[in-house]
């Protein structure tokens, strides 16, 4: 039996009728980065912050290490590390500075913990640099550094590669990757950007208004997605009549203009090249492939993809 750290049951959040969290409930497992994915306005925000009790959930509960967080903010919380909004860091100091503030306020007296949270991801210790001339991939070092001073056993990022350009990017999934495989973190991390999920989380949780429309390992959700046959043709029209009639099926699109997409994968392809040729279409070409990510998402959320 895998331990959930976090669990919710029915959160919902209501902006007057608007549902911005809807009857969720996801199961982070422990030890395992969780990747929530879903469009802007989908409602992750909404969710982090109620899993950190910054917003009152109109109903539903959420519970870390099986504790509703309303009810035992004080235990659970010191065992957290987050990044929700961009903290409030002071322009006229440096770096390290700003975290010594911060460790104060926590009552962590050791400098260490603020060597070793800066030299994590990346950024110098001790730089004369001051917050306000720090690039925006430094400001978002620098606040990731701080949810994890604290050596917290779960962390919340929300988006937290925002800003950074694609070095960036990779450099923080690698971290977040060793905060999970060599320090036994559980982290929670929310995105937009489908790939980045996909190649960073052991499982995910895909929302989409408000509303969490799937959950699982990465390899479940590889699961599901379908095999397809695609083939170019000269005269789609006419290919889809014979496709239909021949196969006796409906489980093809068009995809492209002069594409289609048959999701049948038992056919044989020269057998289907060749009953499209005999009927005068031009096969371009043809190949076998499997639903990415992307097309899963849009499957189950509906409409447009995501980035
Ligand atoms: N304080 C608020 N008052 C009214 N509506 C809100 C408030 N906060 C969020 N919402 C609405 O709730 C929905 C979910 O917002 P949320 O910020 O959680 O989405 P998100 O998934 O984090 O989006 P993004 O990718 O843009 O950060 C949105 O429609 C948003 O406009
Ligand atoms: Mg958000």
């Amino acid at each position: 039996m895998q331990e959930s750290i976090i669990e919710t049951k029915d959160l919902t959040k209501l902006y007057g009728n608007q549902r911005s969290v809807d009857n969720l409930n996801i199961h982070v497992q422990k030890g395992k980065i969780y990747g929530l994915l879903g469009r802007n306005g989908a409602g992750k925000t909404t969710t982090m912050r109620m899993l950190l009790d910054l917003l009152t959930p109109t109903s539903g509960h959420a519970y870390l290490w099986g504790k509703d967080i309303r009810l035992h903010k004080k235990d659970i919380l010191p065992r957290v590390g987050s990044l929700i909004e961009s903290p409030g860091f002071y322009s006229n100091l440096t770096g390290s500075e700003n975290l010594e503030i911060f460790a104060t306020l926590r009552k962590i007296n050791d400098k260490i913990v603020i060597k070793n949270a800066m030299e994590f991801v990346g950024l110098p210790y001790h730089d004369k640099k001051l917050f306000s001339q720090y690039s925006m991939g430094m400001k978002q070092r620098l606040a990731i550094a701080l949810s994890i001073m604290h050596s917290p056993d779960l962390l919340i990022l929300d988006e937290p590669t925002n800003g950074l350009d694609p070095i960036g990017i990779a450099e923080v999934r690698t971290f977040i990757r060793n905060l999970c495989d060599k320090r036994e973190k559980t982290i929670l991390i929310s995105s937009h950007i489908l790939s980045e999920i996909e190649m960073l989380a052991d499982d995910i949780g895909i929302i989409d208004q408000g509303k969490l429309l799937d959950e699982g390992s990465r390899e479940e959700l590889q699961k599901k997605r379908r095999n397809f046959i695609q083939l170019m043709v000269s005269n789609i029209d006419v290919a889809k009549e014979i496709i239909e009639k021949e196969y006796k099926t409906d489980r093809f699109e068009v995809v492209k203009k002069n594409e289609i997409r048959i999701y049948e994968e038992q056919l044989s392809i020269p057998e289907l090249n060749k009953t499209l040729v005999l009927n005068n279409i031009k096969v371009e070409r043809i190949y076998v492939d499997e639903e990415s990510l992307e097309d899963y998402f849009i499957r189950v959320t509906g409409g447009t993809g995501i980035a």
